[in-house]
């Protein structure tokens, strides 16, 4: 069995905390001595932004270090990797040219394994112990390809009026997905943007706990401005704030994280 562990952030709702979760996450689990790596797939660039700023971030547009060149041209993933200013995590950065990928991924044979064999090398040589992929908000082609490629998938749920909407929607795409993928897992729901004065975050976490498979995550992260702070400062909250709240609960997660992965 390989070494690596790939996991998946994903959910169509948008703004439900996945790349916050994403990148705190990677960064907790390089600082706990892991070596990770991370992937944007979003054409947002949001991962990426969480690391560079805007000039370095545009740059790797031309300088084809992103997924988009690599999944266009199926090449082997290792030549995109670019490394952080943090020991142990590294990123293959995102383009706004994401924003054909559905369309360049149509006329590919086997099109739901692109981004799997992609992998395959870096996973091969199992350099890495997480490798961590920041989906978008959508249930596509492209999502299935990270899916496919993935071990298990983290659904980050916003604790909201409308958070749990749509949520039915993921659980059956991830079915459809096991078609191809048998193995994949859900590993778990990770509650974001809890605020214990909301009654929704009771009914949040009553709802998800009775949800069969769920598999709700013991650590919520609750609303901290210090994440809104650490993105403006292209820094992971687990570096810029490291003793805020969100900073503890994304640590505590990472370890979760850890040991369900091994489980
Ligand atoms: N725990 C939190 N407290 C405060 N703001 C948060 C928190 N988590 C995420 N946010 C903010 O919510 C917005 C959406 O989060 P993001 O991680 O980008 O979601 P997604 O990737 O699912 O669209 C961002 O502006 C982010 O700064
Ligand atoms: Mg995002």
């Amino acid at each position: 069995m390989s070494k690596t562990t790939v996991i998946a952030f994903a959910n169509n709702k948008g703004g439900s905390g996945k790349t916050t979760t994403c990148s705190n996450v990677g960064c907790a689990l390089a600082l706990q001595g892991k070596k990770v790596l991370l992937i944007d797939g979003d054409m947002q660039l949001n991962l990426t932004l969480s690391f560079f700023d805007e000039e370095k971030a545009l740059g790797f547009a031309t300088s084809g270090k992103n997924i988009y060149t690599a999944i266009k041209e199926e090449k082997d993933l290792s030549d995109f990797i670019v490394e952080t200013e943090y020991e142990g995590l590294d990123i293959v950065p995102s383009t706004s040219l994401m924003s054909s990928i559905e369309f360049d991924l149509f006329s590919k044979w086997q099109r739901e394994i692109i981004l799997k064999k992609s992998l395959e090398p870096v996973r091969a040589r199992g350099y890495y112990d997480y490798i961590l992929i920041d989906a978008p908000p959508t249930l596509g082609g492209w999502v299935m390809n990270i899916m496919c490629a993935a071990d298990f998938v983290i659904i980050p749920v916003e604790a909201s009026p409308w958070g749990l909407f749509g949520l039915a929607n993921i659980f059956e795409f991830v079915g459809q997905v096991k078609n191809i993928a048998p193995k994949l897992e859900i590993l778990g729901i990770a509650i974001t943007k809890a605020d214990e004065r909301k009654n929704y975050l009771k009914q949040t976490i009553e709802t998800l706990s009775e949800t069969e498979g769920a598999n709700l995550f013991e650590t919520y992260i609750h609303v901290d401005s210090a994440i809104e702070w650490s993105q403006d400062n292209s820094k992971p909250v687990v570096v810029y704030k490291k003793n805020s709240r969100s900073a503890n609960e994304y640590t505590k997660l990472a370890k979760e994280i850890i040991s369900y992965a091994h489980r």
